[in-house]
């Protein structure tokens, strides 16, 4: 019998076994053996039990700002480089590691029957996100928000404009969107950042061929905005959280245009600057364009939503009963 030294074992390893070549980290909870010679520091509970994957642009913000205000729920702590947001699951993130990880988040919790949960809205639309969420937390619950894909397009273009984005800045909405494969990269780039993560059935499939349904709760961002305290209360049923009021919590505030942070009685915190910004309306030839974009991917939604059994939010009946 021989063995080679440890780096020619490994190449020789990986080259019979191509598929291992990237990790796909299981859950140590799962295996006696494994939380055994598990870190004493770890514990089970410390992993995240509900996961918002957003996507970008549907009030992502909003509510991982609300759900921390509830007594029963504890965020991960905020990232340096990604604040609030620790895009593990869908980048470089993930070759990191578990511990670096399991390290944004409270060792352990002072109440227990608190929760974690913790949002990133790039997962709704990564690749590799569902398998890599799933292999880890299986029994997760799933939360997305959706608004219309259209509105989110937009929203998507504006944020990056803001943001001295050039093609943004030099090309209108409707150039961007109605850009066809022979246009130039960035703006066929922009176009797909615009455009894709709007096409919500092809996505929550995805989620859903790893997850199942009953884990999964698909929120109304339209909903969160305009009456938080409705999107909140189905969402702690849900999660089969202790019921908060969040008519309490909450405050519409007439100068921010949005709801609010209730902080005292005639005073509220608001989310900064680039969450609800203000910016003038789609033009006409965009909504029209973007309506018909979006129907063969609306009526799969709306079919998806039926098989669950979940109800078809008001904008996406209005999405598909407006005449393209
Ligand atoms: P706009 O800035 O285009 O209006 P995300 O946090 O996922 O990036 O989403 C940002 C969007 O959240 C904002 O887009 C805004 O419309 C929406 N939103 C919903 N509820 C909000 C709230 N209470 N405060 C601020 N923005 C809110």
């Amino acid at each position: 019998l021989a063995s080679a030294p440890p780096l020619a074992l490994a190449e020789k390893y990986f080259q019979l076994r191509p598929d291992e070549l990237n990790p796909l980290w299981g859950n140590p909870c799962d295996d006696v053996r494994h939380r055994r010679i598990w870190s004493k520091s770890k514990w089970c509970g410390t992993l995240p039990r509900v996961l918002v994957i957003g996507p970008q642009k549907t009030g992502s913000t909003a509510l991982y700002t609300f759900l921390g205000m509830h007594p029963s729920l504890v965020s991960n702590l905020p990232s340096p480089a990604t604040y609030e947001e620790l895009q593990f699951f869908n980048n470089n993130n993930y070759l990191k590691g578990l511990d670096w990880y399991l390290n944004f988040f409270p060792p352990s919790l002072g109440n227990t029957s608190q929760i974690t949960f913790e949002k990133s809205a790039t997962y709704f639309d990564g690749d590799l996100v569902p398998r890599r969420a799933h292999a880890l937390l299986p029994n997760a619950k799933i939360v997305t928000i959706l608004i219309s894909p259209s509105k989110r397009a937009y929203s998507w273009y504006q944020h990056i404009r803001s943001h001295g984005d050039p093609v943004a800045n030099n090309y209108t909405f409707y150039t961007v969107i109605s850009a066809n494969d022979s246009a130039p990269k960035p703006l066929r780039d922009l176009r797909n950042r615009c455009l894709n993560p709007g096409k919500y059935s092809h996505y929550l499939e995805r989620w859903l061929a790893e997850f199942s349904g009953h884990q999964l709760h698909v929120m109304d961002g339209s909903l969160l905005r305009s009456d938080p305290v409705s999107a909140m209360n189905a969402l702690q049923k849900f999660l089969k959280l202790p019921h908060v009021d969040y008519n309490k919590l909450l405050k519409y505030d007439a100068k921010k245009g949005f709801y609010c942070q209730m902080v005292s009685n005639d005073r509220t915190k608001c989310l900064g600057k680039s969450k609800g910004r203000v910016y003038p309306p789609m033009d006409e030839l965009s909504a029209k364009f973007l309506r018909r974009y979006y129907t063969p991917h609306n009526t799969a939604l709306s079919k998806l939503l039926v098989r669950l059994g979940r109800p078809v939010p008001q904008w996406l009946k209005d999405e598909l009963s407006a005449d393209g």
